[in-house]
């Protein structure tokens, strides 16, 4: 049987990793405030925006404060993964260009997830423990949310459709 060449397949393994260092991928980095963000047609105070962009906007909007080691892959990947992610099931920048059922529907879940300790996920509270919600500002948030869904009335016409 032949030897398996060990010594071959760590010098593989260390050129990968060398090559795909210059690989970046685009990047999250455009304005997270924009002509369609919530806060034109949603009233967000002060209070609330503040938590949204300390513990949201780097996953749900355009723009991403990325960390140091964002730029070490596979690290960058695996971050990236998540933003866009995050973006496409909610995107605090677009929010205005949601149809008026998803935009309720976006709040509710929105209640809903920080009611369960869903989100901000718990791997990123980890590493950026000031964005770890306190229940008073868990409060604002669920609050603020269902008010503001509450606020929303999706006409009959517009029930079934489709985002
Ligand atoms: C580190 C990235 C990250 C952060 C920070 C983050 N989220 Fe998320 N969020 C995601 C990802 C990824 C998903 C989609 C997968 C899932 O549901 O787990 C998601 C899903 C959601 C959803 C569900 C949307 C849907 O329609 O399914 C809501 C609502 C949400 N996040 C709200 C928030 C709020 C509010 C905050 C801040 C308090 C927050 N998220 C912080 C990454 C993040």
């Amino acid at each position: 049987m032949k030897r398996i060449p060990f010594k071959k397949i760590g010098y593989g393994l260390i050129a990968i990793l060398i090559i795909i260092q210059f690989i970046h991928p685009t990047g999250n980095i455009g304005n997270a405030k924009t002509e369609n963000d919530i806060t034109h047609l949603t009233a967000v105070p002060d209070s609330v925006m503040n938590i949204l962009e300390t513990s949201c906007y780097d996953c749900h909007s355009n723009h991403t404060e990325y960390p140091w080691y964002s730029n070490i892959q596979p690290i960058g990947f695996y971050l990236d993964k998540h933003v866009n992610d995050g973006k496409r099931h909610l995107n605090f920048s677009e929010y205005n260009n949601y149809k008026i059922k998803r935009k309720k529907h976006k709040l509710e879940e929105i209640a809903e997830e920080v009611q369960e300790h869903d989100m901000p996920m718990w791997e990123y509270t980890l590493i950026h423990s000031k964005t770890k919600l306190s229940e008073e500002q868990m409060n604002i948030l669920i609050n603020w949310s269902k008010n503001e869904a509450a606020k929303i009335t999706v006409p009959d016409s517009l029930k079934n459709e489709k985002r």
